[in-house]
């Protein structure tokens, strides 16, 4: 492959470790901080034997670029993007590319692709999963928007991105804000594998009574099945750390239970109500770490009402059927997240291939997972399907795991064990297995408070009737 020198401005921790992916793979990077101490500490730490060139400003990058010009932007989602987008416009020509490798709102993304290509520039907004790690040795690129500029850059990216056994972890997206509506929706569904694993864990924990290192033994049993991921993984990992302070027992134990949030789990969820694609999971673990947030009020309630911290209601042997609901529950969890994409890209003309989708985040990225294989090859078979969950690769795993899914979540519920992704999925599955919702009664309502109609199941049009 021929290399090629590209411009990177950015040098956080993501930055950083994607120009040195670059450079790896043979290209030179010219690279910019707009704090030039960090670019030249960049410079002091990796630039010795490597081709990377240090640009004190952007009119200097813009100089030292071939044309077309290809400059990545690792900074900061929201203003930084635009401001850097400003700064830089002067010293770019028609043709020259952009790529923004920041977790940026699909939306900010739609309206810079239409802005720059007014100008003449080809914009590319490009999810970049995989962490530091994965920035450095390999992460799964999700970009969309000037299909001119990833044909252009095809190459480097094929060549930075992780490899699979099914080839690297990068395609085309989509036009506009494809890449980072995917990117969002990979973050909505990576919330919820989180929050389904945290569950499973609090259940085997608390209600089956698992002590940390069996805890640590199932996950490693449980990575090399139906669950083989990253997140179980690491899940195995933490259970079996020790406290780095000096106390004794799992660091586990001593890390405050608020989880944080950045906000693009959150996007999903308002992405999920804006196209009307329920994501009942997705949300729930939105939800949930919302919810774990205001520890003293939590703490707080735990003193009023009645709340037990051991739980036990179960024997050890009992673990499968955890397994199984988890399993479940991340199947509805990604049929939630993919029919959100498939309504998007039909809306906004995207275009967005579902397999392509599932196998790009086969590696590098944080919900990597064996998983995502039957997910590719369900799409491949039925790539109109409505719902993941009822192609021919799922259904029949769906429907082997409802009785001790429902189990599961019931004895949650008895004990008071919080499940709510769990629970969600499982509703999720219910509602759509249910041939008779009450959404009738729900329509009778609304026609009878504000004459909205309804329609008949025995014969058409639209019906108002006076109630009373
Ligand atoms: C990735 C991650 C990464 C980050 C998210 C989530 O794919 O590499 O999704 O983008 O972990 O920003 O962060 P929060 O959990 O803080 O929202």
């Amino acid at each position: 492959m021929a290399d090629r020198t590209v411009g990177l401005v950015g040098l956080g921790v993501m930055g950083a470790n994607l120009a040195r992916n670059i450079e790896s793979r043979g290209h030179e990077v010219c690279v910019y901080n707009r704090t030039t101490e960090t670019m030249r500490r960049f410079l002091r730490e990796h630039a010795e034997g490597h081709r990377f060139r240090g640009m004190e400003t952007l009119e200097e990058l813009a100089a030292a670029l071939p044309s077309p010009r290809a400059i990545i932007l690792m900074v900061n989602a929201g203003p930084p993007v635009d401001a850097v987008i400003d700064a830089l416009l002067p010293f770019l020509s028609p043709g020259d590319i952009l790529v923004d490798g920041g977790n940026s709102n699909y939306q900010d993304t739609e309206a810079r692709c239409a802005r720059l290509s007014g100008k003449g520039i080809e914009y590319l907004g490009m999810g970049v999963s995989g962490g530091e790690e994965g920035a450095l040795r390999g992460p799964s690129l999700m970009p969309g928007g000037s299909r001119q500029a990833y044909d252009h850059l095809e190459p480097v990216l094929r060549s930075i991105a992780a490899e699979a056994d099914t080839g690297p972890c990068v395609a085309y997206v989509g036009p506009g804000g494809a890449g980072h509506f995917i990117k969002m929706v990979h973050n909505g569904i990576e919330y919820a594998d989180m929050q389904l694993i945290a569950e499973a864990y609090d259940m085997l924990r608390r209600g089956y009574g698992l002590e940390p290192q069996r805890l640590a033994e199932v996950f490693s049993e449980w990575n090399s099945g139906e669950l083989e991921s990253y997140l179980i993984e690491i899940t195995a990992d933490i259970l079996r750390t020790e406290d780095d302070q000096g106390r004794e027992g799992l660091l586990l134990d001593y890390i405050l239970d608020e989880a944080g949030q950045k906000g693009t789990g959150r996007w999903t969820t308002k992405a999920s109500m804006d196209f009307a694609v329920p994501t009942p999971t997705i949300t729930a673990a939105v939800d949930a770490r919302a919810l774990s947030s205001p520890k003293e009020l939590r703490t707080h309630a735990s003193n009023l009402l009645p709340y037990r911290d051991e739980i036990e209601f179960g024997s050890h042997e009992t673990t499968s059927q955890v397994r199984e609901a988890l399993y479940a529950s991340k199947i509805c969890s990604y049929a939630q997240g993919f029919a959100l994409i498939a309504k998007a890209s039909e809306e906004m003309n995207w275009g967005i291939d579902l397999a392509e989708t599932a196998r790009i985040w086969k590696s590098g990225c944080i919900i990597r997972a064996r998983f995502l294989d039957d997910v590719s090859a369900a799409y491949r078979i039925e790539p109109k399907t409505p719902n993941l969950a009822l192609t021919d690769r799922f259904v029949g795993e769906i429907a082997s795991r409802i009785d001790s899914w429902t189990e599961v979540v019931v004895a949650a519920m008895r004990a008071g064990i919080p499940v709510p992704a769990m629970a969600a999925s499982l509703t999720y599955l219910n509602s759509l297995r249910t041939r008779r919702l009450p959404a009738n009664l729900i329509q009778a309502q609304r026609d009878y408070f504000g004459a909205h109609t309804y329609k008949r199941i025995d014969r058409e049009g639209d019906f108002h009737t006076q109630w009373y």
